[in-house]
């Protein structure tokens, strides 16, 4: 009987991504996916330490192994991904969480199956970080998706916002090659991939150290010419970045979908420049006022921040301002959270928690409301959905996203999985589309 694997991925799609690596190359290995961690003979967490929570779930499922791996001690168990990249999570699970079999970093994925024969043949924990800066180019992919994929276009980040842990766990920024990443897609669309994602920290400076010099405008052009593929999108982008040759790229591009994740992560000015954005609440609204000119119907979604060092009343009205300016589509809100080794961790002006609470519910209050009208004003048209799935709550009910990635319910059959169809919307909440295929 063949060896079963968990994999248990926390954070960005970056992880995502990086979780569909070992994947493949576990099953290289022999093992099979697996659901139920009982059943496993292997058992990963790829970890994140982008917010407290998501470290806190990490230790306390851990926790909760001790004692599957008590009557299982042949069992595995691995912990990787951005936390391990940082010493002090590191030494915590070393110290604490003795059942640990195996801890590797976000940069030497490719080692795996020689960390694991090492382990096998020594019966130690096996502890390997790389810290120098590399780009993973070779290891293959198995992904999630038959017809929707991630490509990584670079990997780090340069930006050291202040509130940010991600540059200390990812490293310096590097892009891959252009022809890597056409070979890849151009690879992905003969297998009959349809959608893809571009993704990178901070996709806006793609191939600044690349010699030639590419952007990433012109590298969405490359990928536009690939025959089969039909929808591009990309993640994330930062607003200082955000070129006029960008938005006309968007513009002109047909496959470029009109969509933007835009994070303006504060709307005062004052803490913009505590957050080391390097953008005004002015230059981001001009930014969005260019892209809603010459992109017609372009969705907008954001990152938003609530309660970072010194933050008052005031500068957080200026956030709630500028979610109603702007009329976002989607969003994500956090609360601060004290990220150590960070700049704003040292901050000494740090928010009591029932206030950022506070601020966080009044936030979500009012996107909500404006995803809804949002909604609202699909009502009628007609959009194109690519069919992603079948309902978890409903048979006989698809799932897809529009091209301005809006989740879209509607009846059909199974045979639509993987197509794109046209969907009349009919209903809507603050979330989601319903609608019928026309
Ligand atoms: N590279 C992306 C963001 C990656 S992290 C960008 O710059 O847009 C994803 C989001 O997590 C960020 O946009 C930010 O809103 C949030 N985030 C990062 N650090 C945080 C912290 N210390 N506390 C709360 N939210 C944080
Ligand atoms: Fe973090 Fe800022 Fe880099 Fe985004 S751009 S990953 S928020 S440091
Ligand atoms: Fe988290 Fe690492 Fe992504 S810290 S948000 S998984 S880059």
């Amino acid at each position: 009987m063949s060896k079963k694997y968990t994999i248990i991925t926390y954070g960005c799609q970056m992880n995502h991504h990086d979780s569909e690596k070992i994947s493949y190359l576990l099953e290289t290995l022999g093992y099979t996916k697996e659901d139920d961690l009982e059943k496993s003979d292997f058992i990963i967490y790829n970890t994140c330490l982008v917010r407290e929570n998501a470290e806190l779930k990490v230790y306390g499922q851990l926790g909760a192994l001790k004692n599957l791996k008590r009557k299982k001690p042949e069992m595995i168990i691995a912990v990787c991904g951005c936390m391990m990249q940082t010493g002090d999570a590191r030494a915590t699970i070393i110290s604490k969480y003795k059942h640990v079999d195996i801890i590797f970093g976000t940069k030497n994925i490719s080692r795996l199956p020689s960390l694991i024969a090492r382990h096998r043949s020594t019966g130690e924990v096996i502890v390997d970080i790389e810290e120098e800066d590399i780009i993973d180019d070779e290891t293959p992919i198995n992904r999630e998706h038959p017809f929707i994929a991630y490509v990584n276009i670079m990997t780090g980040c340069n930006n050291y916002c202040t509130f940010c842990i991600v540059p200390y766990a990812r490293g310096k920024e590097i892009s891959r090659t252009p022809e890597s990443i056409i070979n890849e897609i151009k690879d992905l669309a003969k297998k009959g991939y349809k959608e893809i994602t571009l993704l990178g920290q901070n996709v806006n400076s793609y191939g600044k150290t690349l010699r030639p010099k590419v952007t990433f405008p012109e590298l969405l052009k490359m990928v536009n010419e690939i025959d089969g593929i039909e929808r591009i999108r990309f993640l994330t982008s930062h607003p200082k970045d955000c070129s006029d040759e960008l938005i006309d790229a968007m513009a002109s591009l047909d496959k470029v979908c009109e969509n933007i994740h835009l994070p303006f992560q504060s709307g005062s000015n004052k803490i913009l420049k505590d957050m080391h954005r390097v953008y005004t609440r002015e230059h981001y609204l001009e930014l969005i006022r260019k892209l809603k000119e010459k992109v017609p119907n372009i969705t907008l979604s954001t990152d938003i921040i609530v309660g970072f060092p010194g933050e008052t009343e005031e500068d957080f009205k200026d956030t709630l301002s500028m979610v109603e300016k702007v009329g976002y589509d989607q969003g994500f809100t956090f609360l601060y959270s004290i990220r150590k080794g960070t700049k704003a961790a040292e901050m000494q002006n740090q928010i009591p928690h029932e206030v950022k609470q506070e601020r966080f519910q009044r936030l979500i209050d009012s996107m909500y409301k404006i995803f809804y009208e949002k909604n609202k004003e699909c009502l009628g048209q007609t959009l194109e959905v690519l069919v992603e799935g079948i309902s978890k709550n409903n048979p006989d009910i698809l799932t897809g996203r529009t091209r301005g990635y809006k989740l879209v319910h509607f009846k059909g059959g199974k045979k639509n999985i993987g197509q794109l169809v046209n969907v009349k919307i009919t209903g809507h909440n603050s979330f989601a589309l319903e609608g019928e295929i026309v």
